[in-house]
């Protein structure tokens, strides 16, 4: 494991908002809803999740969990209900904006940039972390920042080595997965290095609150475990990780809390203890290949 410090990506930073008022939760969804056509794919959703905690979203195919995330990432809109990040309504912002304050995501089918390189995948993802070369401007920002990125000043080429430099730290938390890969294109890793390199891009934005949408889809059970470990290391770093999987047993070691979708809406929500012993996520379950395991689950640790 690099010796990556921990405060050097996850940011420590509280808001002091003075004694009488609340330190506001990091993700606090209030009522969240989705409809597409006939289709309520998220119903009158509440969650909340606090600095540092690692919340599960579980639940069968079609429960809406991915749709949760897209709506917490900005890539889709809700027709009611509120999103607040650290206090902030966000459910209106553009993704672009929902990433400067601090919230990356991985997708469920893996979305790399197959042409750029493992390297370069990862510091696409610290663009919004860019000052030196991204100039506050309106209207002529993003024509200076060409301007910039073209002539590069030495200030210019001090933050892209830093960048370089953590990129490479960040690679090197996948062991020797990634980095002696630095320089391949995306296209030609395995489709679980390819899965790495997102997670590498997600941490390069020292995210805030890290959303992982089924981070071990596709891997066999070794992979699945070594991607168990990191998560367990980002969290011990302190992360604050909001996480959809359908691997129970990996869920049930790494959780704070589990939350339960079915059909759209909550229906159960606790430690994984709890959550697995829980007779209506059981039932939500019958009928998918992980019944067995939750049922089995349940019984082992039933009074
Ligand atoms: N863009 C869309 N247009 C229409 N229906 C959609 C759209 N996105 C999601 N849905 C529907 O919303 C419901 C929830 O989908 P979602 O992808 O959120 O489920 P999920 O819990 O992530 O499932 P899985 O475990 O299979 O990934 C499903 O019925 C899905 O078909
Ligand atoms: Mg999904």
């Amino acid at each position: 494991m690099a010796s990556f410090s921990c405060c050097s990506f996850v940011s420590g930073r509280r808001a002091c908002w003075g004694l009488s008022k609340p330190m506001p939760r990091r993700l606090e969804i209030r009522g969240l809803t989705r409809r597409f056509g006939g289709v309520a794919a998220v119903k009158s959703l509440d969650l909340a999740i606090d600095d540092g905690e690692l919340v599960s979203l579980i639940g069968p195919n079609g429960a809406g969990k991915t749709t949760t995330f897209n709506m917490v990432s900005g890539l889709d809109r809700p027709d009611q209900g509120e999103i607040l990040f650290e206090g902030q309504p966000i459910q209106r912002l553009s993704p672009e904006a929902i990433a400067a304050l601090g919230v990356a995501r991985t997708f469920q089918h893996g979305r790399v940039f197959a042409n750029l390189s493992v390297e370069d995948n990862v510091l696409l993802g610290a663009h919004t972390r860019l000052r030196a070369v991204r100039p506050p401007l309106p209207v002529v920002g993003p024509l200076a920042e060409l301007a910039l990125a073209l002539i590069r000043p030495a200030r210019v080429k001090r933050e892209e080595a830093a960048l370089r430099d953590e990129a490479r730290e960040i690679l090197a938390l996948f062991g020797d997965r990634l980095t002696p890969r630095l320089d391949h294109p995306a296209y030609s890793l395995s489709y679980a290095n390819r899965r790495r390199v997102e997670i590498a891009r997600a941490l390069a934005l020292r995210p805030r609150l890290l959303l992982l949408d089924e981070p071990t889809a596709g891997m066999n059970p070794t992979e699945t475990d070594e991607m168990q470990a990191l998560i367990a290391s980002l969290k011990a770093r302190g992360m604050t990780i909001l996480l959809i999987e359908h691997k129970l047993d990996l869920v049930m070691h790494l959780s704070d809390r589990v939350c339960v979708l079915d059909d759209g809406a909550k229906i159960a929500e606790g430690t994984p203890n709890a959550v697995r012993n829980d007779p209506s996520v059981i039932e939500a379950y019958l009928g998918h290949s992980a019944v067995g395991r939750a049922a089995q689950s349940a019984e082992a640790v039933g009074p």
